[in-house]
């Protein structure tokens, strides 16, 4: 081998070390400088062949330069001339430049008559598969359009974490596929379901959320029936927690008392919800978390039938008047099913705030998201086991995303309901409508 052929191998052999540690080291870098112009432009180069195979084109008579049978020489061969001749061709939806996203790629689409974005939308695996990338979102803001949005890899393997937020009863608890925060605004949405098989993550959620709330000046309220072994170790913080049905019974009662003073309270002020009211007025908002909401409907036998129905109408009483009063409810459950009777289905129009963990039965994972697209529902159902936290979350904004929590160890919301403990109000301060001492002044 000639020295010549030995140095231009080195040159090689450094060059692609060189590209796979900026790649490593800096990943973000190098995709805008190495990786997305060479995809942009093999996405654009290979659009039509792609189109074609996933059944996006139309065919469309065209004036098309092609070759046609001739004369026969008299040899016996045809001959072929070259002219111009209107045939049908398969043309491809109108794409616009890919651009570069945090985790991949966005394009926009025009679509050829007749479609419309769920034909999209339905061949997005399709797509997934052809470009080779972890998964393809389709969503449409405008008439005509279609916007592509493409992860490369799996954002949510690994999610580090973001500064608290520090607006009042916001919380971020995690981070969305986009990039962008996951947060948990109960001013904005103020009841959530939160669902998913045993081991999923749900415990980790509500976790996140003492840990966000336990500095903020709100009363929080826990539900746990699984014998108290979830809330007990954050009781410092706990305004009330509640084990067993008959004392959530108890709870619910005094939770809907507090909701008619409130009203009171609002209408004498002239008020339509406690962020009216002045300051020196407000009272304290109050959260209420639920671990294992199915045990507040199942029944043993009749004899229950009694309690399970006035706690369930107490619970919903809450859910449908609560926005308005400061008390918002955050349900988890690992299954949230329509055999547990008409309370839950009700409580779940209440909650607009929907997130479903990885799930056993796909109907809990159609009662969480049930209206929604049907691509949340097959993205709920594809969670896999080893990535616990991740779920498919709906809420702020009416569009539904895939999602993964920041890991909260027990240990760490136990640290932080001890540190915060004096800032919990006892329950007998919120009965008697103790204002809260900073108040936020936004309306809700
Ligand atoms: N976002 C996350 N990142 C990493 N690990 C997580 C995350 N969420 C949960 N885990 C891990 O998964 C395990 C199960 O989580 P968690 O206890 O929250 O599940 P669960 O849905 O509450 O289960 P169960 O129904 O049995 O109470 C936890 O021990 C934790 O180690
Ligand atoms: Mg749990």
């Amino acid at each position: 081998m000639s020295d010549q052929f030995l140095w231009m191998l080195a040159a090689l052999a450094a060059l692609a070390a060189g590209l796979w540690a900026w790649r490593h080291w800096h990943h973000r870098s190098f995709w805008l400088a190495v990786g997305y112009p060479i995809t942009a432009i093999s996405v654009w180069a290979s659009w039509r062949k792609v189109a074609l195979g996933c059944g996006l084109t139309k065919k469309r008579h065209r004036l098309w330069f092609t070759t046609v049978p001739g004369l026969v020489a008299s040899t016996g061969v045809v001959r072929v001339r070259r002219k111009w001749q209107r045939i049908a061709v398969d043309t491809k939806p109108f794409m616009w430049l890919p651009l570069p996203t945090r985790y991949g790629w966005r394009v926009t689409l025009h679509t050829l008559e007749g479609q419309i974005p769920t034909d999209y939308a339905e061949v997005a695996e399709r797509l997934a598969h052809s470009w080779g990338v972890h998964a393809v979102r389709v969503s449409s803001d405008k008439p005509g359009r279609v916007r592509i949005a493409v992860t490369l890899r799996d954002p949510l393997v690994k999610v580090h974490e973001l500064p608290p937020s520090t607006e009042l009863l916001k919380v971020t608890v995690g981070r969305l596929e986009t990039g962008k925060p996951w947060d948990i605004d109960f001013k904005t949405v103020p009841h959530w379901i939160n669902a998913g098989a045993t081991q999923s993550g749900k415990s980790n959620l509500a976790n996140a959320l003492i840990v966000g709330l336990a500095p903020q000046p709100v009363a929080l309220v826990g539900f746990d029936l699984k014998g108290g072994v979830e809330f007990t170790p954050y009781a410092p913080r706990l305004s009330a927690l509640a084990t067993t049905r008959a004392e959530c019974g108890g709870l619910l009662d005094d939770l809907v008392a507090l909701m008619t003073d409130r009203m009171g309270v609002c209408r004498m002020a002239g008020a339509r919800n406690i962020w009216q009211l002045p300051p020196t007025l407000r009272p304290v908002p109050v959260v209420v978390l639920v671990d294992e909401l199915a045990e507040l409907y199942l029944m043993a036998d009749k004899s229950e039938k009694e309690e399970v129905a006035s706690t369930s109408t107490a619970l919903l009483r809450v859910a449908q008047l609560g926005r308005a009063f400061g008390i918002y409810l955050f349900c988890c459950g690992q299954r949230i099913g329509s055999d547990l009777g008409p309370g839950v289905t009700a409580l779940r129009s209440q909650c607009s705030g929907r997130i479903c963990h990885r799930v056993n039965d796909p109907e809990t994972a159609t009662m969480t998201l049930g209206d929604l697209d049907p691509a949340a529902l097959d993205s709920a159902r594809a969670i896999a086991a080893e990535t616990p936290g991740v779920a498919i979350v709906a809420g702020q904004d009416g569009q539904w995303y895939r999602a993964r929590s920041f890991y909260v160890s027990e240990q760490t919301a136990e640290h932080a309901a001890k540190t915060y403990a004096d800032l919990a109000p006892s329950w007998d301060e919120v009965m008697a409508e103790q204002p809260q001492q900073a108040p936020d002044s936004q309306t809700a």
